[in-house]
């Protein structure tokens, strides 16, 4: 999949998460196999670009190519300005969200609210696009509410205004994260347009990636949920593609390994304080399902320290590792 000059390795992409796809977790999912991973959100309003989270969100040091951010807004005239802001700090991919259903976000007539608005979308877009050299790409859901699935009209409007890739996450505003997500609406958008399509919803492992792909004829699948405490799932998915096979699970040891780069990393890009607290969520998403990670959990959310935190999940992966090992 090509986007602008940049030419995609793969056919998968890390979703934009707030809160959970910053820097190096990008890099992790990157690393293990995801062809494109888009950064969390960046407020148009610039107003916030000084505070300390806008500033680690356009951080981009080390981070493989291409590095694609998102921004939101509602203003046409703040929205490229912010564009341009991100370029000149490290930007390669411009993504607008239309696509988030948050109160923070909505509020504001941003993220997906605006699909309700088709004039102001095509005038977002077209200012975006005319402020950049940079690519950008647009993500949306399906439409406002299932009365009103306007996805086909807004990729139209996108292709148009020179969008270079549309993201599509199969649900509408006013479904949240309700039910399951649907693909007919993408497969409908795919073949309206011929900008890239990136099917997005409830995409859980390798054989769904397939169907996905399938049943839309997407260009590429866009992960979100499943990649949390599971970044190997891009490289699950890129062997199921080209094998049909599916590979086994990493074994106890590699997800160790995986585990605490990934804590060292973020203790290196937060700080200490921030740090260990970003890291919980993760250590959480990857102990899930595994022996004794209630207990786990109970006491590694309690430690203030990074010394602490890591000595914690080693005592938690080599009780599993022997544990792994005694069944075998
Ligand atoms: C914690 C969290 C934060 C999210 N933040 C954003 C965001 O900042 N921008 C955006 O466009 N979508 C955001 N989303 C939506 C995801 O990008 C994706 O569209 C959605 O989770 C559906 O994909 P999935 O079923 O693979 O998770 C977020 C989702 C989650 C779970």
């Amino acid at each position: 999949m090509q986007i602008g000059p940049y030419k995609l390795r793969n056919k998968m992409v890390l979703a934009p998460m707030a809160g959970v796809t910053d820097r190096p977790f990008r890099q992790l999912c990157k690393t293990l196999g995801a062809g494109l991973a888009v950064s969390e959100m960046v407020s148009s309003n610039a107003a916030l670009w000084g505070s300390k989270q806008t500033l680690r969100r356009m951080n981009h040091e080390g981070e493989l190519a291409p590095r694609s951010v998102q921004i939101a807004g509602a203003d046409p005239d703040m929205m490229s300005a912010a564009a341009r802001f991100n370029v000149e700090r490290g930007a390669q991919i411009i993504d607008i969200n239309m696509g988030c259903p948050a109160k923070k976000v909505c509020n504001l007539m941003a993220g997906s609210a605006l699909l309700q608005d088709e004039g102001l979308v095509e005038r977002i877009l077209v200012s975006v696009v005319s402020a950049v050299d940079a690519p950008v790409t647009l993500k949306i859901r399906t439409g406002w509410d299932p009365e009103n699935r306007n996805a086909v009209t807004i990729a139209r409007i996108a292709e148009q205004s020179g969008i270079q890739a549309l993201a599509v996450h199969g649900r509408t505003r006013a479904c949240a994260y309700r039910g399951e997500a649907e693909y007919r609406t993408i497969r409908e958008v795919k073949q309206a347009v011929s900008i890239p399509v990136i099917a997005n919803g409830d995409i859980t492992g390798p054989e769904k990636a397939q169907l996905v792909l399938e049943q839309t004829g997407a260009d590429a699948v866009m992960v979100g949920r499943a990649a949390q405490g599971r970044p190997w799932i891009f490289r699950e998915i890129e062997h199921y593609m080209s094998t049909g096979k599916l590979l086994p699970e990493p074994g106890v040891e590699e997800i160790h390994t995986i585990m605490i780069n990934h804590l060292q990393n973020l203790y290196a890009f937060y700080g200490e304080y921030t740090g260990v607290r970003v890291a919980r969520k993760h250590i959480g998403w990857y102990s899930k399902g595994r022996r004794d990670a209630a207990d786990f959990r109970q006491r590694v959310n309690r430690v203030e320290t990074s010394q602490a935190q890591l000595a914690m999940t080693h005592e938690f992966f080599d009780a599993l590792g022997a544990a792994s090992g005694l069944a075998a």
